[in-house]
C-alpha cells in the first residue's frame, strides 16, 4: 500500500506534495519521492522518512507536482526503486500504487525495444510503455499503455511537454480527486488534500481523468467522457486517515476482501492449475514453523494446511523457545508480520549458524527478518497500524494454504481436478470475507451479550483450535476480558472445572469430519449449563439444536473457511472493546513491534 498525491494549481507544489505525502505516511513508507515542473521535469527520491525527502528537495517555484511514499512490493528499499519513475528520455514521471503481474513479460518486449530501465520495480514498465505510445497526447498515451496491463493500479502521471495537466488512472486500486478553486488535487487517500478542499470525485476502476488547474474531466477506457458527481467529505483529518471508520482496527478489518485478492494476486492460476509464490520452491519433506503471538497461530494453522495438503510434516515453536530448545536442521520458516520481532528475529539467526535453510513470511520488504532469511514470501496486507494483528493474520493462513496448494501440486499429491476446486473457492474468499463483514450489526448484538462475562471460552478441532486461540487472543487483548482458547476435545481434561452458567463458550464448528464430535461436545458443555456460542457453516442444519446463539459463514472448504470465521472473531472482539471503551488501537501494555526478547 502506497500513497500516491498530485496537485496543479497556483500555490507551490513543491510544499503542497510534501504536505501531502506526511498525511499519507500511515499508509506506510519505506522511501519517497517527487517530480515537479518547471521548465523541465525534476526528481528527487529518498530512503526513510518524507522529512529526509523534505531536506533533498529544493525551492523549486512550481505549480505542479507528483509525489509518492513506497511500501515496497517489487524490487528493494534503496533510491533507484522509489518513486517517480520516469521515461528513457526523464520527461514523464510516473508514481504507482498496486501491483502489475505481467511486469518481466512487459519489460522484456520494451527492452527489445531499445527501452533502458534503471529499476528492478514493476512500476517503470509503465513509465516506458506511456512514452512507447506518446505522440503529444499524454492523456491518450496514458490510455493506451494501461490496457496492457494486467493487475492493480492506482497511477497518476505527469509530462514536461504538456506542464499544465496531471493524468490518472485507476484499476482496484484508490484514487480520489479533490477539487478546488484554480487548483485541483489527486491522492490514493483523501487526507493528503483535506486541508485545502473538502470536494471530492471518486474514481472508477478501468478511467482515467484530466486534471488541470481549473478543469477535471474523467473518461472511460475508450476515450469517452463520463460524468461524475462531486461529493463532500465531512471528516476531519483523523477520521478521514481511518477511512471514516472510529479506529484503525476496524478500518482494517474492513480491508481484508482487498488484502486478501492482493495475497492470491498473480499467484495463481485456474484453467490449467497453478500456485507460484515466486520462490522457486522444490520438494519439501519436512518444515520448522517459528513465530510470536499472532503469527504463530497462523503457522499452528499452517502446519494444518501443509500436512494435509502437501504431505510436509511440520514443527511448530515459539521463536522464544526455539532460540533455546528447537531443532536445528533442515528447512526453517519464520512468520512475523513487521519482520522485526526480537525472537524470530534471533531465531532466524540461530537456525542459519546452523546451517538451516530459512524462509520468511512477512508483510514487510526490507525489514530485518528478509535481510536475515534467504527466501522471503511477502503477505501483501498493506501496512497494520492498529496493535491487534487482523488483515495479517488471514494473509499469513492465505500464503500458507498458497504454499501448499503450490507444493501439493508439484509432489503429485493433489490432482489437476482438486488443485482447480481449491483455486476456485479461493476466488470466493474475498466476497465470502465481505458477506461476513456484512453480519456487523448481529455481531455487535452477540458482543452486547457478552461483554459483562468475566471469562468466555473458545473451542475448535482441527485448523478451528488456532482459529479459537487467535480468537481468545484477540479478545483479551483489545478488550482485557480474561479469554482461552481450546482444542475442543481438552476441555474434558481440566478446563471443565471452569465452566459455569457464566462462561459463555464460543464453538467454532466445520461440516467436516470433526462435526459430530463438536456438537457431542457441544452437548457437555450445555450440560453444565455454560451458554454456547456457536459459529457455523451456513450449510448446518443440526447445530441449531445444540446451540444458544448461531453466527453462520458462508460454506468454503475447512482451510478456506479459516478465514472468513476469523474476521468473525475479529469484529465480535473488537464489538466488544468498543462497547467497553477500551483504547482499540493502542491496548495498554502492548506494541505493535516487539524488538526485544
Ligand atoms: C497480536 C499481535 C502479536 C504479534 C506478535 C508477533 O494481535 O499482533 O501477538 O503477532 O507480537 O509479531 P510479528 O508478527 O510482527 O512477528
Amino acid at each position: 500500500m502506497c500513497g500516491i498525491i498530485g496537485y496543479v494549481g497556483y500555490r507551490n507544489a513543491r510544499d503542497i506534495v510534501l504536505e501531502g505525502l506526511k498525511k499519507l505516511e500511515y499508509r506506510g513508507y519505506d522511501s519517497a519521492g517527487i517530480a515537479l515542473i518547471k521548465n523541465g521535469l525534476f526528481l528527487f527520491k529518498e530512503v526513510g522518512e518524507i522529512k529526509n525527502l523534505e531536506n533533498e528537495v529544493p525551492e523549486i517555484s512550481s505549480n505542479i507536482g507528483i509525489g509518492h511514499t513506497r511500501w515496497a512490493t517489487h524490487g528493494g528499499v534503496n533510491k533507484k526503486n522509489a518513486h517517480p519513475h520516469v521515461d528513457c528520455k526523464g520527461k514523464i514521471a510516473i508514481v504507482h500504487n498496486g501491483i502489475i503481474e505481467n511486469f518481466k513479460k512487459l519489460r522484456e518486449e520494451l527492452e527489445i525495444k531499445g527501452h533502458k530501465f534503471t529499476s528492478d520495480t514493476d512500476t517503470e514498465v509503465i513509465a516506458h510503455l506511456i512514452e512507447e505510445n506518446y505522440d503529444g497526447d499524454i492523456r491518450k498515451a496514458v490510455q493506451n499503455a494501461i490496457k496492457k496491463l494486467k493487475g492493480s493500479y492506482a497511477i497518476v502521471v505527469i509530462t514536461e511537454n504538456e506542464p499544465a495537466v496531471i493524468i490518472g488512472a485507476r484499476k482496484e486500486s484508490p484514487l480520489v480527486i479533490g477539487i478546488g478553486e484554480n487548483e485541483n488535487f489527486i491522492a490514493s487517500d483523501i487526507p493528503a488534500f483535506l486541508k485545502y478542499t473538502n470536494k471530492v470525485k471518486y474514481m472508477e476502476d478501468g478511467e482515467i481523468c484530466e486534471v488541470g488547474r481549473n478543469e477535471v474531466k474523467i473518461f472511460d477506457l475508450d476515450g469517452n467522457e463520463v460524468s461524475r458527481e462531486e461529493k463532500i467529505v465531512e471528516w476531519s483529518i483523523e477520521e478521514a486517515e481511518k477511512g471514516g471508520f472510529p479506529h484503525y482496527m476496524l478500518k482494517e478489518i474492513y480491508e481484508q476482501p482487498k488484502s486478501l485478492m492482493e495475497t492470491m494476486r498473480g499467484r495463481i492460476g485456474e484453467i490449467e492449475p497453478f500456485v507460484d509464490l515466486g520462490i522457486g520452491l522444490e520438494d519439501i519433506d519436512e518444515l520448522t514453523l517459528v513465530a510470536c503471538g499472532t503469527s504463530y497461530y497462523a503457522a499452528m494453522a499452517g502446519k494444518y494446511i501443509l500436512e494435509e495438503i502437501a504431505g510436509i510434516s511440520c514443527n511448530v515453536e515459539l521463536s522464544s523457545e526455539y532460540r533455546y530448545f528447537g531443532k536445528r536442521k533442515g528447512i526453517v520458516l519464520a512468520v512475523t508480520q513487521s519482520g522485526e520481532t526480537a525472537d524470530t528475529l534471533a531465531a532466524l539467526r540461530e537456525a542459519k549458524r546452523h546451517g538451516c535453510e530459512t524462509i520468511v513470511i512477512t508483510n514487510v520488504i526490507g525489514s530485518s527478518a528478509t535481510r536475515i532469511a534467504d527466501k522471503t514470501i511477502l503477505t501483501r496486507a498493506g501496512p497494520e497500524i492498529g496493535v491487534a494483528a487482523t488483515k495479517t493474520f488471514t494473509t499469513q493462513v492465505l500464503t500458507f494454504i498458497l504454499l501448499a496448494l503450490e507444493l501439493g501440486i508439484k509432489k503429485e499429491r493433489l490432482s489437476h481436478s482438486q488443485a482447480r476446486e481449491y483455486i476456485a473457492s479461493l476466488k470466493k474468499l474475498p466476497m465470502a470475507v465481505k458477506e461476513v463483514l456484512d453480519k456487523g450489526e448481529e455481531i455487535e448484538k452477540l458482543a452486547k451479550m457478552l461483554q459483562d462475562n468475566e471469562s468466555i471460552f473458545f473451542i475448535g478441532r482441527g485448523i478451528n483450535y488456532p482459529v479459537a486461540l487467535e480468537g481468545a487472543l484477540k479478545l483479551k487483548e483489545i478488550s482485557y476480558v480474561h479469554a482461552e482458547g481450546f482444542a475442543a476435545g481438552e476441555l474434558k481434561h481440566g478446563p471443565f472445572a471452569l465452566l459455569t452458567s457464566d462462561t459463555p463458550v464460543i464453538a467454532i464448528v466445520s461440516q467436516d469430519k470433526t462435526h459430530e464430535k463438536m456438537l457431542g461436545n457441544i452437548g457437555e458443555i450445555k450440560a453444565r449449563n455454560s451458554p454456547v456460542i456457536a459459529v457455523a457453516d451456513e450449510n448446518d442444519k443440526e447445530i441449531a439444536k445444540f446451540a444458544d446463539y448461531i453466527v453462520r459463514y458462508p460454506s468454503l472448504p475447512p482451510f478456506v473457511a479459516s478465514i472468513p470465521i476469523t474476521v468473525i472473531l475479529q469484529l465480535l472482539a473488537y464489538h466488544v472493546a468498543r462497547l467497553k471503551g477500551r483504547p482499540i488501537d493502542k491496548p495498554r501494555n502492548l506494541a505493535k513491534s516487539v524488538t526485544v526478547e
